[in-house]
C-alpha cells in the first residue's frame, strides 16, 4: 500500500474541519500515529496565509479538544505540519498553483469536506492539475447527493477520475467504537448468533435522539430533513450491521458485500404503507431540561415542511428476518442525546413460574452507542426471598460494561479512525458505491410515497420524544419505544 505524505483538505476552514478533522489529526499526531513526514495542506476560499491558517487551527484545537488532552506546545508542533492554499473550486488555474506544492507520486490523500455542489468541479480541477491518478485516494464527506439520481451523478464524476478502491465515502458512524463493537459482539461470540433471527427476535429498534437543533446549518438542513440527513446514511448503516449475514472475513469486500445485500432487501414502503409505517414531525417550542427552546420555524426564520423527526417501520425481506419489524427513529430537540440499538427477543415458549404468580419478560439486548458506550443484556433473575407468597422474578442487566472494562483507553473521535484508515488505505469502514445507491433507492421510495400521500410533519414539543403518532406506530404492534 502506497504511503501517504500529503493530506489535502478541502473545506479546511469549515465547521467539520474545526470541530472534528483537525482535532482528530491532532489526536493521532499526539499518539504518534501520523506518518512522520505527513504534510497537511488546507484549502478553502478564505484569504489566509500559512501562519494565519495555523493560528486558526490551534484556536480550533483549543476550543474542541478536551482540556485534559490539549497541550499548547503539542498543538504548535502539530500546526507545523499545516499549510494553506486559497482556492475556489471553480478556478482551474488555482489547482495548477496547488499542484506546485504537491507531488502525488509521494502519496496523496484528499478529503472533500465541502458542499456537494463543489464535488464535481473540485474533482475536475484536481484531474486537470494532475492531482488525481493512481497514487491518490479521495475521501468524501456526506451528503453524497440528495437522492439516487444526484448521488449517481457525484459517483460518476468521482469514478471518472478515481477507481472505487481509492474512493473513501465517509459515514462517520462507522468510525464509532461501539458501532464497530457490534461486529465483535455478533461475530466474536458464540452466544448471540444462533438467536439472531426471526425465530428468536421479536423486533429491533434503532434510535438516534439528539438535543441539538439547527446548529446554524439551516441552508443545508432545511433542504434535507431527518430522513435524508440521518436515516439514509447512519441509521441504514446501523441496520445493515445488525441484520447482515456473517461475512467470511473482516475485509472491505466481505463486509460491504454483506451489508449491501441487507440494504437491497429492505422492503419498499409504498403509498398504502405510509399511514402505518411512517411518521414525520417538526419540533415546536418547548424546553430541554430547564432550557427553553424555540420552535424549528422560529429558529429557521420562516415556516417549512421539513421534518426534524422521522419514525419508520422497516422490514428486511430475507430468510433470516422475515416478519421482524425494524423500528427506526431519529429526531432533533429530543429530551436526551441517545443513540441506541435495542433488540427484543421473543417470550419464552412456556413459563414454569406462571402458576407461582411470577411474570417473565422477554430478554432484551441494549447496545448503547452514545453518549454511554455500553452493551447490556436484560435477563430474568429470581428476587431473593423465601417465596412463600409466590416466586418473584426481576429483570436484571448483564452488563458488558465497556466503559469500565476499557476505562483507561482514551475515547477517540470517530474521525480519528477514519482518517487513519484513509492514510493507511483501508476502505473497510467506508461506504461503497453500491451501498450508498441502495440506501438512496429505498429512501427515495419512502419520500415518493409520503409525498404522494401528502404526509405532513406533526408538531412535537421540543424536549419530547416526538409526535404521539410515533408512539402509536409501535403500539399498534404491541411494542413500546425503549426510552
Ligand atoms: C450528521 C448530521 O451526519 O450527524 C447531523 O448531518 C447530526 O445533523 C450528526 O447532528 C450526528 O452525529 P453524532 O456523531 O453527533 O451522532
Amino acid at each position: 500500500i502506497q504511503k501517504v505524505s500529503t493530506l489535502l483538505l478541502f473545506g479546511a476552514t469549515g465547521d467539520l474541519s474545526h470541530r472534528m478533522l483537525l482535532p482528530s489529526l491532532y489526536g493521532l499526531d499526539v499518539d504518534g500515529l501520523l506518518p512522520e513526514k505527513l504534510k497537511i495542506v488546507g484549502t478553502a476560499r478564505s484569504e489566509l496565509d500559512d501562519d494565519s491558517f495555523r493560528a486558526s487551527a490551534v484556536a480550533a484545537l483549543r476550543e474542541h479538544v478536551p482540556t485534559d488532552f490539549f497541550d499548547h506546545s503539542r498543538a504548535d508542533q502539530f500546526a507545523a505540519r499545516l499549510s494553506y492554499v486559497q482556492l475556489d473550486a471553480k478556478d482551474k488555474p488555482g489547482f495548477a498553483k496547488l499542484a506546485e506544492r504537491i507531488d502525488p507520486a509521494d502519496g496523496l490523500a484528499i478529503f472533500l469536506s465541502t458542499a456537494p455542489s463543489l464535488f464535481e468541479p473540485t474533482i475536475q480541477g484536481l484531474a486537470s492539475a494532475g492531482l488525481a491518478g493512481d497514487e491518490v485516494r479521495l475521501a468524501l464527506e456526506k451528503p453524497l447527493g440528495s437522492n439516487l439520481a444526484s448521488s449517481r451523478e457525484i459517483n460518476d464524476a468521482v469514478a471518472a477520475e478515481f477507481p472505487e478502491e481509492r474512493t473513501f465515502r465517509i459515514d462517520h458512524y462507522l468510525g464509532k467504537e461501539t458501532v464497530q463493537n457490534l461486529l465483535a459482539l455478533r461475530f466474536a461470540n458464540v452466544a448471540f448468533e444462533p438467536l439472531w433471527n426471526s425465530a428468536h427476535i421479536d423486533h429491533v429498534q434503532i434510535s438516534v435522539a439528539e438535543t441539538v437543533g439547527l446548529e446554524g446549518r439551516s441552508d443545508y438542513y432545511d433542504g434535507s430533513g431527518a430522513l435524508r440527513d440521518m436515516v439514509q446514511n447512519h441509521m441504514l448503516q446501523l441496520l445493515a450491521l445488525v441484520a447482515m449475514e456473517p461475512p467470511a472475513d473482516f475485509d472491505a469486500t466481505s463486509i460491504r458485500d454483506e451489508k449491501v445485500k441487507v440494504l437491497r432487501s429492505l422492503r419498499p414502503i409504498g403509498p398504502d404503507d405510509v399511514p402505518n409505517h411512517v411518521v414525520t414531525g417538526q419540533f415546536g417550542a418547548g424546553a430541554i431540561g430547564d432550557q427553553p427552546v424555540k420552535a424549528y420555524a422560529e429558529e429557521l426564520g420562516r415556516t417549512s415542511q421539513t421534518e426534524t423527526f422521522v419514525a419508520l417501520k422497516a422490514h428486511v425481506e430475507n430468510w433470516r428476518w422475515a416478519g421482524v419489524p425494524f423500528y427506526l427513529r431519529t429526531g432533533k430537540r429530543m429530551p436526551a442525546r441517545k443513540t441506541e440499538i435495542f433488540i427484543q427477543f421473543k417470550c419464552i415458549p412456556h413459563s414454569i413460574f406462571a402458576k407461582r404468580g411470577a411474570k417473565t419478560r422477554p430478554n432484551k439486548l441494549v447496545i448503547s452507542i452514545q453518549p454511554e458506550e455500553n452493551i447490556r443484556l436484560m435477563v430474568m433473575a429470581k428476587t431473593p426471598g423465601l417465596d412463600r407468597e409466590g416466586i418473584r422474578l426481576r429483570e436484571v442487566p448483564l452488563d458488558v460494561g465497556l466503559r469500565d472494562a476499557f476505562a483507561d483507553t482514551r475515547r477517540r473521535i470517530a474521525y480519528e479512525r477514519l482518517l487513519l484508515d484513509l492514510i493507511d488505505g483501508d476502505p473497510t469502514l467506508f461506504v461503497r458505491r453500491d451501498e450508498v445507491e441502495a440506501q438512496w433507492q429505498w429512501i427515495d421510495g419512502v419520500r415518493a410515497s409520503w409525498e404522494q400521500t401528502g404526509l405532513e410533519p406533526k408538531v412535537y414539543g421540543a424536549g419530547s420524544w416526538g409526535p404521539s403518532a410515533a408512539i402509536a406506530l409501535t403500539e399498534r404492534d404491541g411494542v413500546q419505544w425503549h426510552d
